[in-house]
């Protein structure tokens, strides 16, 4: 298949890109428009490969987005391509609507016009990458499932809704193939520092404050990344078109264990002068608005039906991704600090 991916510079897009490019038999097209968020040390190991160009554009741009269609004539679409901070959402929530909600349509009606065009073969389909955190906030109880109503807290979590409606509604209303997936929170390598995992580990290093949101007890579902990307590549393998697939890790943790479980992992590798902890470095701040108390994932149905399951345990999940930020100090550099959201409150899952 050639697989076209947008937003294949972030976090977990380099991932995807990374999987479809050595361990799959695709080719991969990562159309990205390399804002903030991106790293372009993230793909730069895929740079030489056969079954891998790079296109920088915006989702939003619909002469890019058809020209990108023409050239690289995508039997699959996997779309990433967003703004993701739910931090910056509420600072700022048009940058959202822009990206999410817009970027998403122009999208949807490039692959539409794509596909009337009679150049998309047959089996053309499109998988909509959304997040677990449309469906709300969980009490101590229960999953969401894909039948879960929508009940979004904040602006990025509202403008991922309003792009899975959208994707739903063209497949209804125009027949366009899509398929849409709503998956937990992901950890490991190259996830922009201002993300709860990678600016623990770089503050403790640096032995500044871990700064934890309210009584850092809310809840999220871990998952990580490599597993994501086997999931959604499975979906626009073997899917089924008009569809929605929970993905999670069954891993469900506070934000105070995950930040502990962090510190364990430094106090083993980098141990801190005279016998402190990393843990000790931890402040709780004043808690993020409309802050969901717990998320967590009923992913049966992609187990079952497409035998996606996650490979990676938590806890060589986590071990792996501090040796990765630790060993990896040019990727951080190359991210300008000037980039980076003032640090005042808590940090962003
Ligand atoms: N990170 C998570 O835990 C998580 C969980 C579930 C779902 N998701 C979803 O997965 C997707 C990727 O998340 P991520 O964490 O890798 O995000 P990220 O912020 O690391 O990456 C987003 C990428 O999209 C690109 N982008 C942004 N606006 C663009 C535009 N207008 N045109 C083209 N490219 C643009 C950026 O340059 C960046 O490379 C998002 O849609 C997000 O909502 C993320």
């Amino acid at each position: 298949m050639n697989i076209l991916v947008t937003g294949g510079s972030g976090f977990i897009g380099s991932a995807l890109c990374r999987l479809i490019a050595r361990n799959s038999p695709h080719r991969v097209v990562n159309y990205d428009l390399l804002t903030y968020a991106a790293n372009p040390l993230s793909t730069a190991d895929l740079a030489g490969a056969d079954n891998y160009v790079f296109v920088r554009g915006d989702i939003r741009d619909a002469d890019a987005l058809a020209r990108v269609f023409a050239r690289s004539r995508p039997d699959g679409v996997i779309h990433l391509a967003a703004e993701s901070h739910v931090d910056r959402s509420i600072d700022g929530p048009r940058a959202f609507l822009d990206a999410n909600v817009i970027g998403s349509y122009r999208l949807l009606q490039a692959a539409r016009e794509y596909r009337d065009s009679g150049s998309a073969p047959e089996n053309f389909r499109l998988v909509h990458v959304s997040t677990d955190e449309v469906f709300g906030s969980l009490g101590p109880e229960g999953k969401f499932s894909e039948a879960t109503p929508y009940d979004p807290s904040s602006p990025y979590s509202a403008s991922k809704a309003a792009a899975d409606h959208l994707a739903r509604a063209w497949r209804r209303t125009y027949g366009l193939p899509t398929i849409v997936t709503n998956c937990s929170n992901n950890y490991g390598p190259r996830q922009f520092p201002e993300k709860l995992v990678p600016l623990v580990i770089l503050n403790a290093v640096e032995e500044r404050p871990l700064p934890v949101y309210g009584d850092g007890m809310n809840v999220r579902d871990w998952l990580y990344v490599e597993d994501h990307a086997r999931a959604l590549l499975a979906v626009l393998e073997s899917g089924r078109v008009g569809e929605s697939y929970n993905i999670g890790g069954d891993g469900e943790m506070t934000n105070l264990e995950l930040v502990r479980a962090v510190c364990a992992e430094l106090d083993l590798r980098r141990p801190r002068r005279g016998g402190k902890r990393h843990a000790e470095l931890i402040e709780f701040v004043r808690d993020r608005p409309g802050h969901d108390r717990r998320y967590a994932m009923d992913s049966r149905k992609i187990r079952r039906e497409l035998g996606w399951a996650p490979r990676e345990s938590f806890a060589a999940g986590i071990a792996k991704t501090v040796d990765w930020y630790l060993e990896n100090g040019a990727w951080r550099a190359a991210i300008p600090a000037a980039s980076y959201r003032a640090r005042l409150g808590g940090a962003e899952t």
